[in-house]
């Protein structure tokens, strides 16, 4: 049998204005995981046991929009392999929180399959695959959940503007993908609101309202750019105490576009209310995860605080190590 890992994402800064040519900054999970196993399958074709979701995907009978099934396709042309195979995939990663689990699932069956045939892809190679299933958990993906989890690295991500030539989310040419310095650990505190939200939702509902008063929204998706701008210098020139208040700046925007909750706002009255310096919904928004900065010696009392206030968990973790 072999294994393929992957890890979840925060998005620190910029999402939703990183659809629309803004920088994000991005940052690898590690200590939450997908994992996926492959061994040879006695009968003919090729089985996914997907625990989590109580699911069974026969990959030749699945249509051609199923995530996984295409995943598994799309990596064994790539690789020009086919084989009798059995395949389970498992994630710590909740569903449609904001970390990235669709994407890591997909990265941890790709690199389980290529090591199965003993093949090695790059990085890039299994990002490119993998953006081919975040256009179907997503709609309109800008490409940052598969770039920062297939390089498992700390990620500045910036797309082209969409114009005439390239619609969002067309295509995945022009993505320009620097890794960045965290100079400082900092420690962050992720309280997930129990609300599942799909980023296809909000990424649709940001869509509509930018269609229909652009110049708001792309002044808005400005400030998030600047934001970003912002927290990219603090980071690299150790002043992270910086990062607190552009976070709470930058929900400000992320509550302009309507992506917020009214769990995400409870969270962040409680953990701020607690002592965090600064905080934001992380990914789509519209419930998933909310981020906190913590000040020095504030972890306990702010995950208990959120806790009381119906988080269903609270993950703290250094970020930048
Ligand atoms: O909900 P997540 O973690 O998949 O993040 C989505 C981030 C967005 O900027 C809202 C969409 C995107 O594709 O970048």
């Amino acid at each position: 049998m072999t294994t393929g890992t992957a890890c979840g994402k925060i998005i620190l800064f910029g999402e939703h204005a990183v659809v629309y040519g803004r920088p994000a900054l991005a940052v690898p999970l590690s200590q939450l995981r997908a994992k996926a196993f492959v061994t040879r399958r006695a009968q003919e074709g090729i089985v996914i046991h997907a625990r989590d979701l109580e699911r069974e995907i026969v990959v030749n009978d699945a249509s051609a929009s199923e995530p996984l099934a295409a995943i598994t396709r799309m990596t064994l042309e790539r690789l020009g392999l086919y084989e009798n195979l059995d395949i389970s995939v498992e994630s710590d990663l909740p569903l449609a929180g904001g970390l990235g689990s669709g994407a890591a699932i997909s990265t941890a069956l790709v690199r389980a399959l290529a090591a199965h045939f003993d093949q090695a892809l790059t990085p890039a190679q299994i990002s490119a695959l993998v953006y081919e299933t975040e256009k179907m958990y997503h709609g309109t993906p800008s490409g940052i959940d598969n770039t920062v989890i297939a390089y498992e690295q700390p990620v500045r991500f910036d797309r082209p503007k969409p114009s005439a030539q390239t619609s969002v989310g067309q295509t995945t040419l022009g993505w320009e993908i620097t890794p960045f310095r965290i100079a400082r650990p900092f420690t962050l505190a992720i309280a997930n609101t129990g609300v599942t939200s799909p980023t296809k939702i909000t990424v649709g509902d940001v869509r509509r309202g930018w269609e229909q008063d652009p110049v708001r929204y792309e002044k808005t998706f400005d400030t998030i750019g600047e934001i970003v701008q912002r927290a990219q210098d603090a980071v690299a020139r150790s002043e992270n105490e910086a990062l607190g208040k552009l976070m709470t700046r930058n929900q400000d925007a992320l509550r302009e576009l309507g992506v917020s909750s009214p769990e995400v706002e409870r969270l962040l009255d409680a953990g701020l209310h607690a002592g965090a310096a600064g905080g934001k919904l992380s990914g789509g928004g519209g419930g998933g995860n909310v981020i906190f900065y913590m000040g020095e010696g504030r972890a306990d009392m702010v995950k208990r605080a959120l806790l009381d206030a119906g988080a269903v968990s609270v993950i703290v973790t250094k970020i930048g190590t």
